[in-house]
């Protein structure tokens, strides 16, 4: 059946085989067209190398023989007036190859013993550029091109263009394929590692911060120590005292010397003895009871009743000999009590911070050293006002003060954690809020918003 150059062409361009990506395929199908459209036994796809000096032959068809990628080259050194045509990236049309100027120098070895007589070569273009030619080759008596036949070769030419870009398009989405599984394969990688980092930090952070709690804890526990000291001091000095006034009234008893006199004035002194005893072990006992009412040794997970400004006196009360030792004079204001439903120990361990924290942060400059509480309650919250009259906390750091590990005395020793430990208690355990005063410039200050009833916690 006879097909029309055009039919062939049409066939060729909308086969889906050309933008497929499959160079071979596109090949082939486009150099079978040219044998059957041009009648010819010999067809070729011819690429230039890198560097233009040699043509590479990537498929030649002869008969019924394919090659693909074969051996065949050709030197522009050895071909210097044909490369000299293929520069002018236009057709080659030589009807009688064996003479034409451009492919003479064929003839010998190659038009001859091939019985090759006319030749037909269309550039193949892409993006612009001559990268190579299909070259027709006609064996038998000598032919005339036709026009239509010149137009359908440059036409299957540039449908291998097309293929060329479709191979590339293929080429690159590989690629980039390629490169996006690296990138999730990286990423995936370094997820995990920075998440073993993450896990880490939470672990060694969970660590410091129990250990910054007992901290506080034992500041609060030595105050209580030393308070309790005295008392004792006083009981135990004072019961040596009546050992000794027993001794010596029984050797003068032994001794038959006991007058009424010196048995008079040891019941007094044992009387006045014992009665030391009571009373400092009772303030003893009594300090002990209310340091464990202000919640500071609370196993501090226990929600209760309590009243407000007992809690923060016995609080300041544990934390007094640290208070004396630094000169610094610290007020509660007086005022009705106030009955709230909360966590005493969480109480006690965020003024036991805020004052450590102004003890050591606030007062290097400060001849009179004062902190002052002030309480002020409304229905449903309580109010806790704490100033010092300190340096105050310079603006370019107040945002960061509540991050954990945040600290100006890294130097002395400084955590960081003291007032991450406020921020999470108040926020979460009581369910308040902490916030600094604008105003620094009499020292700090801050405003503890607290709930009187504090959200209840699984414990
Ligand atoms: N009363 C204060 N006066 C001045 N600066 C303060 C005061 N309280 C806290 N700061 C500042 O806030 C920082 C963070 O406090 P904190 O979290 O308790 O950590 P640390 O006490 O270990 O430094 C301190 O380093 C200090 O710069
Ligand atoms: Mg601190």
């Amino acid at each position: 059946m006879y097909r029309t150059l055009y039919d062939i062409l049409h066939d060729v361009s909308k086969s889906s085989m050309v933008d497929d990506g499959d160079l071979q395929a596109a090949g082939l199908l486009i150099l079978t067209a040219a044998l059957h459209g041009l009648q010819i036994n010999r067809v070729g796809i011819w690429i230039f190398t890198d560097d233009k000096q040699a043509i590479r032959c990537r498929m030649l068809i002869d008969g019924d023989d394919c090659v693909i990628d074969g051996e065949l080259e050709l030197m522009r050194a050895t071909y210097p007036n044909y490369f000299l045509a293929l520069d002018n990236e236009r057709a080659i049309v030589a009807d009688n190859a064996q003479e034409h100027s451009s492919t003479i120098e064929f003839r010998d070895g190659y038009l001859i013993p091939f019985g090759i007589t006319s030749m037909l070569d269309a550039p193949i273009r892409h993006r612009g550029n001559m990268l190579g030619i299909i070259c027709c080759e006609h064996q038998g008596p000598e032919r005339q091109w036709s026009s239509e036949e010149i137009a359908f070769a440059s036409a299957l030419a540039d449908t291998y263009g097309r293929a060329i870009s479709a191979a590339q398009r293929n080429d690159y989405e590989r690629q980039l394929q390629e490169i996006n599984d690296q990138l999730e394969q990286k990423i995936n990688e370094r997820t995990e590692i920075l998440q073993h980092a993450l896990r880490n930090l939470n672990h060694t952070q969970a660590k410091l911060i129990e250990s910054e709690k007992l901290a506080s804890l034992g500041r609060l526990v030595s105050g209580l120590a030393h308070e309790i000291n005295t008392p004792l001091g006083i009981a135990v000095t004072s019961a040596s005292h009546c050992a000794n006034e027993l001794k010596r009234i029984q050797h003068l008893y032994h001794d038959e010397q006991l007058n009424e006199q010196d048995f008079a004035q040891f019941l007094e002194s044992i009387d006045d003895g014992l009665g030391l005893i009571n009373n400092n072990l009772n303030r003893a006992a009594t300090l002990v009871q209310n340091f464990k009412l202000s919640g500071a040794i609370h196993t501090a997970n226990e929600e209760e009743q309590f009243e407000l400004r007992d809690c923060i006196a016995l609080t300041l009360k544990s934390l007094q000999p640290l208070l004396k030792k630094s000169q610094v004079n610290c007020q509660l204001d007086t005022g009705a009590p106030i009955q709230i439903n909360s966590y005493p120990g969480a109480i006690a361990q965020i003024i036991t911070n805020l004052i450590t924290n102004s003890i050591h942060h606030a007062f290097n400059n400060t001849p009179e050293k004062k902190i002052h509480i002030q309480l002020h309650e409304t229905p449903q919250q309580v109010a806790i006002h704490y100033t010092d009259n300190g340096c105050g906390i310079a603006e370019d750091i107040r945002a960061k003060i509540f991050e954990p590990f945040f600290t100006t005395a890294r130097r002395t020793g400084g955590s960081g954690l003291g007032l991450s430990i406020v921020y999470n208690l108040i926020t979460h355990k009581l369910g308040g809020d902490i916030s600094i005063n604008e105003d620094q410039s009499q020292g700090a200050a801050f405003t503890l918003n607290i709930p009187k009833t504090a959200p209840l916690h699984q414990q």
